[in-house]
């Protein structure tokens, strides 16, 4: 939902913030836009659209020499995606800009107070009221970071704000209240951004800041204070593991075919440390002080939400442990809330920003519930905030539709089902080796596989891409992944999709089935299998089309037949998940829709 950075430092500053936003565009990509200073002046160029409008702009400008700028690319809330309401906005006098990630919720008082003081508004942004609420304090309060601090004292809301000033060229001002915003410490020039990627090819020193946070840049110092009362904070300095390398494309067409491909690497780093093949043992030292719940709530949205679903039935059957797998946004806003003794609540985020996931984990800790987060990116705030936290190790995921995040999630929760079976003693130590054996055997099985899969679904796509409606049908462990198969679809080729449990399909939705509308049908061979087959018949007899996709002998009279690599159980997820995941993209990419960036969506929800 937006990204933003600041540079100030020896280099031209403007490449470093454009080459910054393109790592960053993945947040958002309606508008884009930057400022930069020369003496006594900030200038902007701002552009609707992707970023090369910008780029094209900026091409077509003289050659800009300022070593301080900030940018912002743009996932519109308020305010259609036009170039006015495009960051950075200037006060009326030109001597502020501010760019923000965020949302300012009590925008309108604050711009009905300041339109009684005579600032005019050039946008219909809430953000504006922002840079002019500085001007503002600043009538009273000379102090620049004090005249920014109050102004950020008066606006609710979420924000990730960067803050240029002509008073002070050599100088980036940034603030953050629950949106990301990190530093990136270089020599003889700093960095502010949403993420890390935006800095990552000049430095891997971080600061990561924390809300109610305000850092005053310059190219030889950045001091982080208190916003409440501008007292220094110490700061912890951390070092970024991973490297540039694994947030560019490698030779693949899109990030989301990297990202798909990268899914056996994924595994082995997933359990890496954790698993034990030889032994037959699961380690997880960041639950060893946790409690084992007696129930366990896992939150989340989209695609991790499937993630939670699937792994609700490993966690019920291998541990024992009774679980409810809850989206984010419904469950935030419960009144009541089953006060179990033993109760845990797990929140699974790729990025550990999503605005409802992490109002959940909030409330629960409120609660006094012991919190488990499981993250992606490390600094996260879900990762900060949780009470304990497992990190996927999945690396960058930069395509905006999410596939190998999922993976490495699944692996996750089968490790912890593991983990708290063993600890509780339900599990043998021979069921759960024999489960390790399983799962150290997908990554070779992917490897091999994938390949052969891409080009099944690449056949598929051509023959199905003209279809405007699907189903995506499961039982049981397939069900999750139907829901997973049916987002990736809509999300990817805006080709609506339902995913649907298969014994559903008779109350009502059957009514839809006709030639012109597909179904992809998930059937595995598990005891589930003979009851997904009649699903199947029941579709072909009222003249469906049905892709079957299964991991043993054809399940039905299908019209396509897909099969996969056999892996017993639940685990024929990760070879099935794959195999969704390449037939939307090749679907998307056979329509030419723009598969790493589609439309209206960004990476990082951090608006509710
Ligand atoms: C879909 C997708 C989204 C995310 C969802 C949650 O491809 O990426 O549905 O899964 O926005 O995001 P995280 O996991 O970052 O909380």
């Amino acid at each position: 939902m937006c990204g933003i950075i600041g540079y100030v430092g020896h280099r031209p500053a403007t490449p470093v913030v454009m080459e910054g936003l393109r790592r960053l565009e993945y947040r958002g990509y309606d508008s884009a836009g930057v400022a930069w200073m020369t003496p006594g002046k900030i200038n902007i160029a701002r552009a609707s659209g992707k970023l090369r409008a910008l780029e094209e702009k900026l091409s077509r400008m003289p050659a800009i020499t300022s070593t301080c700028a900030m940018g912002h690319t743009r996932w519109a809330t308020h305010g259609e995606p036009a170039e006015r309401n495009a960051h950075p906005h200037l006060s009326n006098d030109s001597s502020l800009a501010v760019v923000h990630n965020g949302i300012i919720e009590n925008y309108r008082e604050l711009k009905k107070f300041l339109l009684e003081k005579g600032h005019q508004f050039y946008s219909d942004t809430d953000t504006e009221v922002l840079v002019h609420l500085i001007a503002e304090r600043r009538k009273t309060e000379p102090d620049l970071l004090r005249a920014f601090a109050a102004a950020l004292s008066e606006a609710k809301g979420a924000y990730a704000v960067c803050l240029l000033s002509a008073d002070h060229p050599d100088t980036v001002y940034a603030a953050r209240m629950s949106a990301p915003l990190i530093v990136g410490l270089g020599t003889g020039e700093n960095f502010i951004a949403s993420d890390i990627p935006a800095f990552l090819p000049y430095t891997r020193e971080v600061m990561f800041l924390e809300d109610g946070e305000i850092v005053r840049a310059t190219a030889s110092s950045c001091e982080a204070m208190s916003l409440r009362d501008l007292k220094p904070l110490p700061k912890e300095k951390h070092t970024i593991q991973w490297n540039l390398q694994d947030a560019q494309k490698d030779g693949y067409k899109h990030f989301m075919l990297k990202e798909i491909f990268e899914q056996p690497r994924v595994i082995k780093d997933g359990m890496t440390g954790r698993a034990d093949g030889e032994t037959g043992d699961v380690k997880i030292p960041e639950l060893d002080n946790a409690p084992i719940p007696g129930r366990i709530h896992i939150v989340a949205c989209g695609t991790s939400y499937h993630a939670g679903l699937w792994g609700k039935a490993l966690i019920e059957n291998l541990a024992d442990i009774p679980a409810e797998a809850e989206i984010a946004s419904e469950f935030r806003y419960k009144n009541k809330f089953l006060r179990d003794p033993g109760e845990v609540a797990l929140f699974i985020s790729q990025s550990g920003e999503t605005a409802d996931t992490l109002a959940a984990l909030r409330i629960m800790k409120q609660r006094g519930v012991p919190t488990i987060g499981v993250c992606n990116v490390v600094g996260s705030s879900i990762a900060r905030e949780a009470d304990y936290t497992i990190f996927t190790q999945a690396g960058p995921e930069i395509s905006v539709a999410s596939t190998k995040a999922m993976t490495s999630q699944m692996i996750c929760l089968a490790l912890m089902a593991l983990y708290w079976g063993k600890r509780k003693r339900t599990l043998e130590r021979n069921r759960i080796r024999e489960t390790l054996d399983i799962l150290f055997s997908l990554p070779a099985a992917l490897d091999d596989n994938l390949p052969e899969m891409r080009k099944r679904a690449n056949e598929l796509a051509k023959k199905y891409a003209a279809f405007r409606n699907f189903f995506y049908l499961g039982r049981g462990v397939g069900y999750p992944l139907a829901l997973e198969g049916a987002l990736k679809l809509k999300e990817l080729s805006y080709i609506h999709a339902e995913g649907y449990a298969a014994g559903e399909m008779k109350h009502g939705p059957i009514a839809l089935i006709d030639p012109e509308f597909p179904t992809f049908a998930m059937a595995f061979q598990d005891d589930l299998l003979e009851k997904v087959k009649s699903n199947i018949e029941e579709v072909v007899s009222r003249g469906g089309k049905v892709i079957v996709l299964s991991n043993g002998a054809p399940a039905a009279k299908a019209a396509d037949a897909w099969l996969i690599p056999p892996v017993d159980g639940a685990f024929a997820a990760f070879m099935a998940l794959p195999a969704l995941q390449l037939f939307s993209y090749e679907v998307a990419d056979y329509l030419g829709k723009d598969v790493d960036q589609p439309r209206n969506l960004a990476k990082s929800v951090t608006v509710e």
